[in-house]
């Protein structure tokens, strides 16, 4: 596929300066410079800090993914960029660098939507999206479950069905890692202190999943009631003096997360008549995320696309994925007044 659609996209919308190079569906390079290791002591992404850090890291980043990649900017037919949802200070970094690249290389510019970058980002890995299917996107910002008839948004085709009413999946990862006296982000630490451990040790609350919340909350999430659970009880050991038993605790909490996402997203999917499930955002990495949805959808006979771990997290790799099809299906490219929105409502694909 060389006249496939040669794109450089850029994502800062948290804290990864991600850039990317793909070629159609084949990734060519995957630049990234975190600054979670500047966050760490505060327990969460400080947004003035990350927008700092994409300044000082957007440069060489793009330098070397063009290294990598093998090319100059001059030989791109596009640049892509993050323009929403995430920290507004972020995402303006990456979208005046997209311009700059964009007027400067005389280029068309695609503002992208985020979310929708985390679904494309499975071509690059799978090959072409089957369309219709199911997202489920979970991060540290987003929980939220998709009908994808077409992931550039064209008429309709990213279509909410549910998403979190309170906490995102991540957060929940991250809060309880830092109850047990993990580091952040927590994701990776439960997932890892999990294996040591019992996912039945204690039966935490499954949110959203009694008869009557499935009523008015059938594909929607809750994280915050399992959060306070963990809580309390971490609490109530402390206060018996007895020691906490974290592998166990990580593991249960990890269990109850890990089920709700999987039930709710093979419903949905079966109540479309939809055969395939794609998971993306950083929480897909998960271990046992992506072990019980391979289980469960072979039983009903749905397929399950997981990208691996480190195109779930936060790239540019994705976003130039998400370009590349906006390029090689005759999408209008984006005002260069393109805007950043902290808050692009995941129905807007192509800003
Ligand atoms: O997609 P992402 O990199 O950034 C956002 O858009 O939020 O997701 C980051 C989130 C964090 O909350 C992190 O704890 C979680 O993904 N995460 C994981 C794992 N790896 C990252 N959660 C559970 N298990 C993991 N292995
Ligand atoms: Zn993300």
């Amino acid at each position: 596929m060389t006249d496939a659609p040669l794109v450089l996209g850029i994502e800062t919308s948290c804290d990864e300066t991600g850039v990317g190079i793909v070629r159609g569906h084949e990734l060519l390079a995957d630049a990234v410079a975190s600054s979670v290791d500047e966050h760490a002591r505060f327990g969460g992404v400080v947004p003035e800090v990350a927008s700092r850090a994409h300044l000082e890291a957007m440069v060489p980043t793009i330098e070397r993914a063009c290294e990598t990649a093998g090319i100059r900017p001059s030989d791109v037919d596009a640049i892509a960029v993050t323009s929403g949802p995430g920290l507004a200070g972020a995402l303006l970094v990456g979208v005046a660098a997209a311009k700059a690249l964009a007027i400067g290389l005389d280029k068309p510019l695609y503002g992208v939507n985020h979310l929708a970058a985390h679904v494309a980002v499975d071509q690059l890995e799978h090959g072409a999206l089957p369309e219709p299917c199911v997202a489920m996107l979970v991060s540290g910002g987003h929980s939220s479950l998709l009908r994808v008839t077409d992931v550039t948004g064209a008429d309709g085709g990213v279509d909410p069905m549910g998403a979190t009413i309170d906490d995102a999946a991540g957060e929940a990862f991250d809060k309880v890692a830092r109850l047990l006296g993990l580091p952040f982000p927590g994701g990776p630490h439960i997932d890892r202190a999990a294996r040591e451990g019992s996912s039945v040790y204690v039966d935490f609350p499954r949110g959203l999943t009694s008869r009557r919340d499935l009523e008015r909350h059938r594909f929607d999430f809750s994280f915050s009631g399992l959060k306070t659970a963990v809580a309390r009880w971490v609490e109530a050991r402390e206060r018996s003096g007895e020691p906490v038993p974290v592998a166990d605790v990580a593991a249960s909490f990890q269990e109850a997360v890990c089920d709700v996402l999987v039930r709710k997203a093979l419903d949905a999917a079966s109540s479309e008549g939809i055969e395939d499930l794609l998971i993306g955002g950083g929480v897909a990495a998960n271990s046992r995320l992506r072990h019980l949805a391979e289980e469960r959808a072979a039983k009903l006979g749905i397929r399950v696309r997981v990208p691996r771990p480190g195109l779930c997290t936060d790239n540019g790799a994705m976003v130039a994925a998400l370009g590349a099809e906006m390029v090689a299906r005759g999408r209008t490219p984006s005002p260069l007044d393109l805007p950043a929105d902290s808050s692009l409502p995941v129905t807007e694909v192509l800003v």
